[in-house]
C-alpha cells in the first residue's frame, strides 16, 4: 500500500462536496452523544473545535451554547465554513501550532474525525500535547475517531468494498474510504489507529480516559442500518489532563 500521506481535506471539490453534510446516517451516531457527554463533563462553555473543517461540528457547539473558535489547516474547508457561517471565527493554523490561540483557555475541545487524518503516531502525540496546553483548569478533550472497523465493513454513509487491502492495514497505515451521497466518489485517505494505540497516546501525552463510548444505532431510528445496529462505527475518548 502506498504509504504516501496528504491531507486529502485541503481541496475545493471535496470541502464542497463536505460542506454538503449534515449529520445523515452513520454521522448521526458519532454526534447523537455528545451534548449529554458536554454536560457531564464540560465545566464551561468556552470550546475550541481543532479540526473544525467546513463548520459542521462548530455550528454543532454554537447550538449548543458555546463559545468556539474553529480552526483547521485547510483553507479550502474554512472558506467553506465562512461562507455557511459569515458570523463564526474560523481560524487557519499551521499544523500542531496554535500560537493565534496563545493565552487562550478552554473548557472543552472537540476533535470531530480530525484524528483520523493525522498520518503519524508522532504527529497524534504532538497534537495532543498541544491540545492539552489550550485546557484551562478541568477542562477536557472529547476526540470522535473512526473505529478500525469503519475501514471494513458497509455503511449507511460508507463503503469500503472497493478497497479490500484495508483488511491488512495496522495502526498508522493509510486507508480508503468512500463518503456516499456527497456526489464526490473519490475516496477519502485515512490513517488508522487502533483502540491500544490511542490508550497508548493518551498515556503518553499526560491524559486520562474519563469516558469511552462506542455509539451503536438502536434500530428504531427513521434510518435503514447496514451494519450500524451491531458494529460502532466510531469511537468517542472524552479525556482530561492529569495521568
Ligand atoms: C473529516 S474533517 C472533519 C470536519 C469537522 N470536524 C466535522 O465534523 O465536520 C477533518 C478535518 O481535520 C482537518 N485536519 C487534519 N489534520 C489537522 C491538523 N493537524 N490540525 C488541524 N486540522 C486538521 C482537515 O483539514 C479536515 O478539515
Amino acid at each position: 500500500m502506498d504509504s504516501e500521506f496528504r491531507n486529502v481535506y485541503d481541496d475545493e471539490q471535496r470541502a464542497r462536496a463536505y460542506a454538503q453534510l449534515d449529520f445523515p446516517g452513520t454521522y448521526y451516531l458519532a454526534f447523537r452523544d455528545l451534548s449529554s457527554v458536554f454536560e457531564n463533563h464540560a465545566k464551561g462553555k468556552r470550546a475550541v473545535d481543532f479540526g473544525c473543517g467546513t463548520g459542521r461540528s462548530t455550528r454543532f457547539l454554537r447550538d449548543l451554547g458555546f463559545e468556539v473558535v474553529g480552526i483547521d489547516i485547510s483553507r479550502p474547508m474554512l472558506d467553506e465554513a465562512r461562507r455557511l457561517d459569515p458570523d463564526g471565527d474560523y481560524r487557519l493554523v499551521k499544523d500542531g501550532d496554535f500560537g493565534g490561540l496563545k493565552g487562550c483557555l478552554f473548557d472543552l475541545v472537540l476533535s470531530a474525525f480530525t484524528f483520523d487524518n493525522i498520518p503519524t503516531m508522532g504527529e497524534r502525540k504532538a497534537a495532543l500535547l498541544s491540545l492539552k496546553d489550550l485546557l484551562a483548569e478541568d477542562g477536557c478533550i472529547v476526540s470522535v475517531v473512526s473505529a478500525p472497523e469503519i475501514y471494513i465493513n458497509e455503511w449507511v454513509s460508507f463503503s469500503t468494498r472497493d478497497y479490500p487491502e484495508n483488511r491488512n492495514a495496522v495502526s498508522g497505515d493509510r486507508v480508503l474510504i468512500e463518503i456516499l451521497g456527497v456526489g464526490d466518489a473519490r475516496p477519502v485517505e485515512d490513517s488508522v489507529c487502533s483502540d491500544d494505540d490511542y490508550q497508548r497516546l493518551f498515556r503518553q501525552s499526560g491524559l486520562s480516559v474519563l469516558e469511552t463510548l462506542r455509539p451503536l444505532a438502536k434500530g428504531n431510528e427513521p434510518v435503514k442500518w447496514v451494519s450500524e445496529t451491531e458494529i460502532a462505527p466510531w469511537t468517542v475518548y472524552v479525556l482530561g489532563a492529569g495521568s
